[in-house]
């Protein structure tokens, strides 16, 4: 029976079902609709993206298979006998790195950002929220590729496993039943949470990819890429744990697009101006060949790095779609502080008077910053 089932292709897809029937249920019961500030919009573009991933995976396994017989027709099983124990490793991981670039790569292109920004315009979590992406995004998602070669191959019961655990782990990061925060309560069991999310993604470590703004200091929306593994965010550097949960999430600043412009652009563009997703947008540098002064009140502040900012010089997520991230810093008590808004300080946040070499030798706007600038947390006394 068992062998039976992991050795049909529909199981993958009844269990990413059941997963969703189940978190759903609890989210349900246990009153994340009650207050919602979900919209028609938010249900259509979540329900809508859930028909099209299934569509996309439909098309994806087809066309492998259709190709695979014509093209390469002694791979088609070549790999059936293949261990488990080989088998759905080499496919979890080889699924889970392959995505983690693919997401980090949609924060740091433009192109690849308006595809998934739909995914973080949800302001609050919930178990479909893992299904807001563009039809683009998902056509060209590596991972429907990835099991669909992996059926062609033969590899069956190791696609289907894989997509169990994963659909487990994604389903639980993005619900609002966030199982983590009763364990990290329980003070003995601190370690044992520290070797599971050092290892699959939780929902603590998520939601801070959520979060509307690193000035909460739990968020990294440019961090935490991971979907099953957080093991790449380490490897990578872009891992945050915090063991807390922002209580902000979102874009900072959010036109409200509809939602066929954020399942179907560029085919439909936003109406909203200003959008990112709007008919003839285009990114404007900020940058200006002088300082800005400022009175801080204490706490953190996000200096823009990139140099969009139209709250310049001050972050407001325009660097969404670049590699650059702002900077974080701390400010002890109110103070009146001189900040760089040409973007080529050496001593961010504050001015070094490189404007002054600047001028004469530099148009505006300015040319964007490399990306190598830190984005680790400053304190000012
Ligand atoms: S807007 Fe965030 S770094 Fe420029």
């Amino acid at each position: 029976m068992l062998s039976e089932l992991i050795n049909d292709p529909n199981t993958g897809k009844y269990a990413v079902l059941i997963t969703l029937l189940f978190f759903g249920a609890i989210e349900t019961f246990g009153g994340h609709f009650k207050g919602t500030k979900r919209t028609v919009h938010d249900w259509l573009l979540e329900f809508g993206g859930f028909v099209v991933l299934g569509l996309c995976s439909a098309f994806g396994l087809f066309s492998v298979i259709y190709l695979g017989k014509l093209l390469l027709p002694d791979a088609y099983y070549s790999l059936a006998g293949l261990s488990l124990w080989l088998a759905v490793p080499l496919y979890m991981f080889t699924d889970d790195i392959c995505q983690y670039w693919y997401h980090r790569s949609a924060h740091e292109y433009d192109f690849l950002w308006k595809h998934h920004r739909p995914h973080h315009a949800a302001e609050e979590m919930g178990v479909m929220v893992a299904f807001r992406n563009s039809f683009l995004y998902f056509l060209m998602l590596p991972n429907v590729w990835i099991a669909a070669v992996f059926t062609f191959l033969g590899m069956i019961p190791a696609t289907v496993i894989g997509l169990i655990v994963k659909q487990l782990v994604v389903a639980s990061s993005h619900s609002t039943f966030k199982w983590d925060e009763y364990i990290y309560k329980i003070k003995f069991l601190s370690p044992v949470m520290w070797v599971i999310e050092r290892i699959f993604v939780t929902p603590a470590f998520h939601y801070a990819h959520h979060g509307k703004s690193k000035a909460d200091n739990i968020s990294d929306p440019n961090g935490n890429f991971g979907n099953a593994f957080t093991i790449w965010d380490q490897l990578f550097g872009t891992a945050t744990f915090t063991r807390k949960f922002p209580t902000e999430l979102g874009l900072m600043d959010d036109p409200k697009d509809s939602w066929s412009s954020h399942l179907f652009y560029p085919f439909i563009k936003s109406n909203k101006a200003g959008s990112e997703i709007s008919k003839g947008y285009k990114k404007e540098s900020t940058a200006t060949l002088e300082a800005m002064t400022v009175e801080l009140e204490a706490g953190t502040h996000l200096w823009c790095q990139c140099g969009f900012s139209k709250n310049a010089p001050f972050c407001d997520g325009s660097h969404h779609g670049t590699k650059i991230k702002p900077l974080a810093f701390e400010v002890k008590k109110k103070r009146k502080v001189k900040l760089c808004n040409c973007k080529h300080t050496k001593t961010g946040p504050f001015c070094d008077n490189t404007h002054l070499e600047l001028k004469g030798t530099a148009d505006l706007p300015l040319p964007m910053p490399t990306p190598s600038k830190t984005s680790k947390k400053k304190e000012v006394v």
